[in-house]
Formats: C-alpha cells, structure tokens, sequence
C-alpha cells in the first residue's frame, strides 16, 4: 500500500480540534469514454479514467454500486464511483495520442465542520446515492470564483520542489502531475442530483472552496471531498516548446478539469467513521475501527473491469476519441463522426438493473466523538501505514494568516514542507507519494 510520510500536522489545527481526515488511495478500475451522470446510457463526450465500484457502467444506481463484488478503494465499505477526464500525451512530430497512465488516486476525506455558533458542528456522511460535479468545462479562469478554484495543478519535483498552478504547468514535471479539485461540501438536504449536477451542492460560503459554513440555501455540511489524480508525465519524452499533453476534451490548457462522484457508501459505516475517527488518518484506515471490517487491499488491487465502449483509447491515436479537436472548443469536428458501440457487461457484476430509486435521508447520528488518537510527538513521522497523529491533544498551532488554506494549497505547503526530508528517504522504494 502507499505509504505517506506527510506532515499534515499543521493543517488539521487550522480549524476545530476535530477538523480530521483521512485518504483512499486508488489504483484505475479502468479508462473509457462513459459518464454515467452527464450521459447515462450513452457514449461520452470524452474519455475518463474511473475509480471505484466495479459496478461502473454506461448508467449506475446506488445498488448497482453497492451490489458490485469489489472497489478499488481499500476500504470495501465504499463503493462509490468517481471519474475524471484522462490525459493524453500529444505528440507534435507525429500528431499522435497516447493516453498518460495514472500512478493512484488519493480521496481525501476532510471533515470540515462550520464555525459559527448558530451552525451545527455535525459533518454528515453523503446520502445513499448522491451525485455530483466538480469543475466545469471552462475556457476562462476567475480567480474569485469558488468553482474555478476549486480545480488546480502541482508539478512534482520532489528534489527542486513541486509548484502548484491553476493551469497545466508549462515545464516537465520530473515526478508526475498532480491534478487536484474539490467538492462541493453543502447539500440542499432534498435531491440527490440536479439537472446540472450541481445546484443541489454548494461550496461553504467565502472564498475558499473547502471551508466555511454553508448557505442557508444548502444547510448541510457533508464531509469535504478532495481529488488528486497523479498521472504520470514523467513516463513521456517532451519536446521543449510545445503543449506536450491534452486532457481527452481536448484541452491544453487544464481549465476543463473536473470530476464526478456517486455515493454508494455503507452511510452507517461512513457515519460512524465520521463521528469516531478524529484524527489524521493518512492511508492508516486500519486505525479507524468502523472500517477495519471491510479493509481489503487484495480486492482493491485486483479490482478492474473490462472496457464498454468498442474503440481504441491508449494510442498512439490520430485523433481524440470523440474527435474532439486540440485546442478544446466543446465540439467535435470530425468528418462523418461514428459513435462506437457499447459493448454489453460480461463480468456479471452488473445485475442489478440501475433504477436509482433511492431516496435516502441523511444520517443523524451524533456528532464528532472526542476519541485522541495519540499524538505524534516526532517532527519526522513513522513510516508506516498506520501514522495516525493526533490532533486534538497537543496545542492550536495557528499559522499568520487567519485564512484556512484550501486542501490543495495546503497540499502543496505539504509537500514543499516535504521536499527537505524527502531526500533523504528517496532510495526508499516504497514511497511513491507527493
Ligand atoms: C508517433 O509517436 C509516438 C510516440 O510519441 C509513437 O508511439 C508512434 O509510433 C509514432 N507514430 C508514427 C506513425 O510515427
Ligand atoms: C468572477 O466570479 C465572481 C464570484 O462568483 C463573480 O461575482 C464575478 O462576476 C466573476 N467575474 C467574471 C468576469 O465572470
Ligand atoms: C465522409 O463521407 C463522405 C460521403 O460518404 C465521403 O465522401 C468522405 O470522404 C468522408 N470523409 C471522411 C473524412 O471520411
Ligand atoms: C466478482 O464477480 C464476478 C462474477 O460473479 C467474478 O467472476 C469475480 O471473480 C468476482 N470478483 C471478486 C473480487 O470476487
């Protein structure tokens, strides 16, 4: 399993003592041009690469998630499914396309609870079956907006030092590309999804996307959702001057990066890890009793499926599947565009007939247990999968500014933070992280 040495230590004070979290780390269930939420039943608009239940298909519904026999998330208890666009290497010289493999997925679990004394500090665990976006098929970028910044980018240099951007780094990234967007973390409390996918979410109120109190409009805080997809740039030769990669829109630029997400949790099981894990968790889920039942590392790792979609999507490829044109404008421009067929399931996982009928109601079970983990007391910590270093037992460390980071910011001091010990620790061949 991965293993984190992050010094996350800083960032879990920031806010409330209990403001804990813990990681998922995902390998690829698979890459195929389906998007469930935004064209159920249908081949999508671009390829994605997908993590999660292997109950993903051309349509879902929380049973057919949940009723799938494995995830690739490591603790079975979750069977959601997430997807992101995929990123290809563009070859100039030849004008090919060959799709960029993803090294892992990280979801971050953030519990964030509001901060006003009229809110209730209650994080709630997702609601069976709800769905929702991040990000957006953007050509501009507004700094002010919650949304735009909610998507953005690190290039990983763990010896020179990673940078974060809010567009494709213009350089090679000696260690990879991380890109990395937020959930919307306030719900409406009613539906589970909207026509657009996201006005039944809303980001806190403020102008960070991953943290503050919610809006009267959507008044429930549900746990902080926070993706970063580490593909691995570093595998390709680039030639100076060029925009070398391309996500599958079609885009150069990073601005159309996004993410989806359906929840097909065990809600009790997440509830409960909510109300009992306090601490920082890393990927030592196994110090979180609620989860320790369905850890299967095993299953995670052997978890895959089978593509749907009939059409050729590694490369080197001619054109984008979908024909979607370089840069991105959102319409396909080929000659006499053919939509691939989609082949039926053969895995058997796919019984249960999608009908997402279900209408759930959210958890309300008590709020954040006090339960300490123990504090870690070396500046340098273990290098095991089961760090858990407390947060609630050693003084407030506040940084200057009264602003909480956003996740991705405080990713990327993390990893800044990092860069000075990582060095010593690179011949560790087990560290693949940041
Ligand atoms: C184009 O370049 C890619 C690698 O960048 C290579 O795999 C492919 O074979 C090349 N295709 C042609 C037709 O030369
Ligand atoms: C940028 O976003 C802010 C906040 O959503 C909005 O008020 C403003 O009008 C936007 N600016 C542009 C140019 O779209
Ligand atoms: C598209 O179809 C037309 C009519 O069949 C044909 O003449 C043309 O060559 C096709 N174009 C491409 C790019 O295949
Ligand atoms: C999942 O179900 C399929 C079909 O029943 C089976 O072939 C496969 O081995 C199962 N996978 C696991 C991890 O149990």
């Amino acid at each position: 399993m991965l293993l984190h040495i992050l010094n996350f230590a800083f960032f879990s004070l920031l806010f409330v003592p209990t403001n804990a979290w813990w990681i998922l780390a995902h390998d690829s269930l698979t890459q195929d041009r389906l998007d469930p939420i935004v064209t159920p039943g249908e081949v999508a608009y671009h390829v994605h690469n997908v993590i999660g239940s292997s109950g993903f298909g051309p349509t879902v519904s929380t049973e057919s998630l949940q009723d799938a026999n494995c995830t690739t998330a490591p603790v079975q208890a979750d069977k959601s499914a997430y997807w992101a666009p995929q990123l290809y290497h563009h070859d100039h010289e030849n004008g090919t396309f060959t799709l960029v493999p993803i090294q892992y997925v990280q979801t971050y679990y953030l519990q964030r609870p509001q901060s006003s004394a009229d809110k209730s500090q209650e994080v709630k665990a997702f609601p069976a079956g709800l769905r929702m976006l991040a990000g957006a098929l953007r050509t501009s970028y507004n700094a002010s907006n919650q949304e735009d910044r909610a998507v953005n980018f690190v290039c990983l240099d763990y010896d020179g030092g990673s940078s974060q951007s809010d567009q494709l780094p213009d350089k090679s990234c000696p260690d990879g590309l991380r890109a990395q967007v937020v959930f919307p973390s306030c719900w409406d409390s009613v539906n589970l999804d909207s026509e657009d996918h996201k006005s039944h979410m809303s980001y806190p109120l403020g102008t960070v996307p991953d943290s503050g109190d919610c809006p009267d409009s959507h008044p429930v805080k549900v746990i902080q959702l926070f993706h970063e997809w580490i593909f691995e740039t570093n595998k390709f030769e680039l030639e100076p001057g060029v925009k070398d990669f391309v996500f599958a829109t079609g885009d150069e630029t990073g601005l159309t990066f996004h993410a989806d997400f359906v929840s097909a949790w065990d809600v009790d099981v997440l509830q409960a890890a909510i109300d009992q894990c306090t601490g920082s968790l890393f990927n030592g889920v196994e110090n979180c009793p609620p989860f320790v039942a369905s850890i299967d590392e095993e299953i995670a790792k052997s978890c895959k499926i089978a593509r749907r979609v009939e059409e050729e999507i590694d490369g080197p490829l001619t054109v984008l599947p979908g024909c979607n044109p370089v840069p991105y404008t959102g319409e396909a421009t080929c000659e006499n565009l053919t939509t691939p067929a989609i082949k039926d399931y053969t895995g058997g996982d796919e019984s249960a007939q999608p009908t997402d009928s279900a209408v759930s109601t959210v958890a309300t079970s008590a709020s954040a247990s006090s339960a300490t983990p123990a504090a870690s007391t070396s500046s340098d910590p273990p290098l095991s999968v089961s760090v858990s270093i407390g947060v609630t037992t050693s003084p407030p460390v506040l940084l200057a500014s009264t602003a909480s980071p956003t996740a991705s910011e405080t990713s990327s001091w993390t990893c800044s933070k990092m860069q000075k010990k990582r060095t010593k620790k690179r011949h560790h061949a087990i560290l693949q992280h940041h």
